[in-house]
């Protein structure tokens, strides 16, 4: 079941493979867009169990084949503030599902790195390697990656925007830290900030299970989302806006 409203898009798939093979196919799609009209694909990935599997999948032999990985760039959406071989490590997670999988050149993964002192710090460096990269694409203003990959936490978190955090309120800098919330690992976390998730040209959420039904629900036909869960917060200006959920995730909605 597919609904649009404006430049949302809300599918609902019936089970957590089919959702992995639909988000799958509009990444192909999304890449094969991007490359043809500028040459290369700008992919931010997520942490979380949901988007692993959608990695897993495009890592598969029947998949790897359909995206041109030599014009594929990768960055990171957030960052558990752990080491890159850690358990926890959300680049870790990315790495095994499908950049060694699929092969991908580690020329052309930007992964958020955890090895300064501190998260301030830690935010600072990706910030500043992110201005790099797309100054040298031209891209002086706000980047506009061609598609962001996104997860939901059960207290409507997205990346590592969380609830009640100040991160949520940064507004100038394009990667900002955030202390846990409620989600374990323990840890601090580095994130993406609000301007630079709402600059992409396609943001999609990915997001399975039961027990994300009552906050898929809130923040997609709840009232005043926005000011309660991040997630809501997440509406690209002028890109689209995709809520791909399996059955059980969905099963709350009422349109
Ligand atoms: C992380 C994430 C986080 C995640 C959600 C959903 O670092 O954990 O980036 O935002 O995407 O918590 O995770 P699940 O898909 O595992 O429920």
């Amino acid at each position: 079941m597919t609904s649009t409203s404006g430049q949302r898009e809300i599918v609902v798939c019936r089970d957590g493979a089919e959702l992995a093979a639909e988000a799958a196919k509009r990444i192909v799609a999304a890449s094969q867009s991007a490359i043809e009209q500028r040459g290369i694909f700008t992919l931010v990935l997520s942490g979380g169990s949901t988007p692993e599997k959608t990695y897993s999948l495009l890592a598969q032999p029947e998949w790897v084949g359909r995206v041109d990985w030599s014009h594929t760039w990768f960055f990171f959406g957030d960052e558990r503030m752990v080491p890159p071989a850690d358990l926890n490590s959300n680049y870790r997670m990315a790495a095994r599902a499908l950049l060694e999988a699929a092969h991908i050149d580690p020329k052309h993964v930007l992964r958020i790195g955890t090895d300064a002192a501190t998260p301030a710090e830690c935010a600072k460096t990706y910030e500043s390697q992110l201005r790099a990269f797309f100054a040298g694409h031209g891209v002086t203003g706000l980047p506009q990656f061609d598609m962001i990959l996104l997860g939901l936490g059960n207290d409507g978190h997205s990346a590592s925007l969380f609830p009640g955090m100040p991160a949520l309120k940064e507004t100038a800098s394009w990667v900002t830290w955030s202390r846990p919330g409620m989600l374990p690992p323990p840890v601090d976390r580095i994130t993406l900030t609000f301007p630079v998730l709402n600059a992409a040209s396609e943001v999609m959420f990915l997001v399975s299970g039961g027990g994300k039904a009552t906050i898929v629900h809130k923040i997609l036909e709840g009232e005043a989302a926005g000011d309660k869960y991040p997630a809501a917060r997440v509406r690209p200006a002028s890109g689209k806006l995709v809520w791909m959920l399996d059955e059980a995730a969905g099963n709350l909605l009422k349109n």
